[in-house]
């Protein structure tokens, strides 16, 4: 595809974990396209209803009362069929069909492949923008869904450590985050867990145990420790919580899995503002005839990454929150 072509229709799409805000990014997409008086379609379930041609033609009015929703209008899927490159063709030639010359994806690392990959074999144009809890993509400081998802887990660890507290407990609450610990550390610190594990650091039983020990000590009369999906200590939320038990009878433990709960909910809005810039963002990209590029966000200014480094480089986590929780939860 000739890149400088004009670009008179924008396909958008939602695609991988939903996260709050990806309803906002959408509605931003659309009023932008309009506000350039080009058109703009809506692709239903990611690349799965590319390839089936799965879209709907949307303007201004179609994302009206939707800013505030969480989820997607659009639906999310995974595809294997886009993994084949008999796949993409079929993707091509749906868009083509469609009239659709330039994509914005929002979503996060293998969202953002698949774009490179179909870029790379059609020419086709794509922007990206980064929608997801896990806020684990490289370049952006904030992904959208973020924000929400950190309010979400601190209100709710806010509410265990009520019960916690009434009932001298110790509660393990295991948050997502498959392999990033940027919700965990965060709302760890937010709602003063005692103990926090991530991903991105093995902190050794031994560890959490001696910083229990010292809680009791100390007097306290809870004890929360919040632990991500993918944390390093190789065991399961459920069989940390019996390690605990075993080893510190003292202790009467409780487990909560927060789950999808975190993936839900009316975006924050801090989310709903990202959203709506980068929207505007990745349209004027299009426009501008620039592609592979993810719209990000440092130091509250709206720029860009290359979809390579995004999805190749590590959004590396804060050490220095490790040692503020360290200590807040002396
Ligand atoms: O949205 C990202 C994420 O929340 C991860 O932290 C989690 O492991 C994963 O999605 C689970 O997603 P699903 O249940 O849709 O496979």
């Amino acid at each position: 595809m000739n890149m400088t072509k004009k670009i008179k229709k924008i396909g958008v799409m939602t695609s991988g974990g939903d996260a709050p805000g990806m309803n906002a990014a959408i509605r931003s997409v659309v009023r932008t396209c309009t506000h350039y008086r080009i058109d703009c379609a809506g692709i239903y379930r990611g690349y799965q209803g590319m390839i089936e041609g799965d879209f709907i033609d949307i303007n201004a009015r179609s994302v009206s009362g939707i800013i505030n929703k969480g989820g997607t209008i659009l639906k999310s899927a995974r595809s294997d069929e886009f993994r084949t490159k008999a796949g993409r063709k079929k993707a091509y030639d749906q868009l083509q069909k469609a009239g659709i010359d330039a994509l914005v994806l929002i979503g996060g690392d293998g969202t953002f492949t698949g774009g490179m990959i179909f870029n790379k074999e059609f020419g086709f144009p794509v922007v990206g923008i980064p929608g997801t809890i896990d806020n684990d993509i490289f370049g952006t400081s904030f992904t959208v869904g973020y924000d929400t998802a950190l309010n979400t887990v601190v209100e709710v660890v806010d509410k265990i450590r009520d019960t916690a507290s009434s009932h001298n407990r110790l509660f393990f609450v295991e948050v997502m985050g498959r392999d990033a610990g940027f919700i965990a550390l965060n709302a760890g610190i937010g709602a003063g867990a005692e103990e926090i594990l991530i991903p991105e650091e093995d902190m050794g039983l031994d560890r959490m145990l001696q910083s229990l020990k010292r809680s009791k000590r100390s007097g306290k009369s809870s004890s929360i420790v919040i632990v991500a999906e993918g944390d390093k200590t190789g065991k399961n939320v459920f069989e940390l919580a019996e390690y605990v038990e075993k080893n510190m009878p003292q202790y009467e433990v409780r487990v909560s899995v927060l789950g999808h709960m975190q993936r839900g909910g009316s975006p924050s809005c801090f989310d709903r503002v990202l959203a709506s810039r980068m929207g505007v963002k990745a349209v004027e990209l299009l426009l501008d005839h620039k592609t592979n590029l993810m719209v990000s966000i440092n130091n509250n200014r709206i720029e860009t990454t290359d979809l390579e480094k995004a999805v190749k480089g590590q959004h590396k986590i804060n050490m220095e929150l490790i040692r503020v929780s360290d200590i807040m939860s002396i």
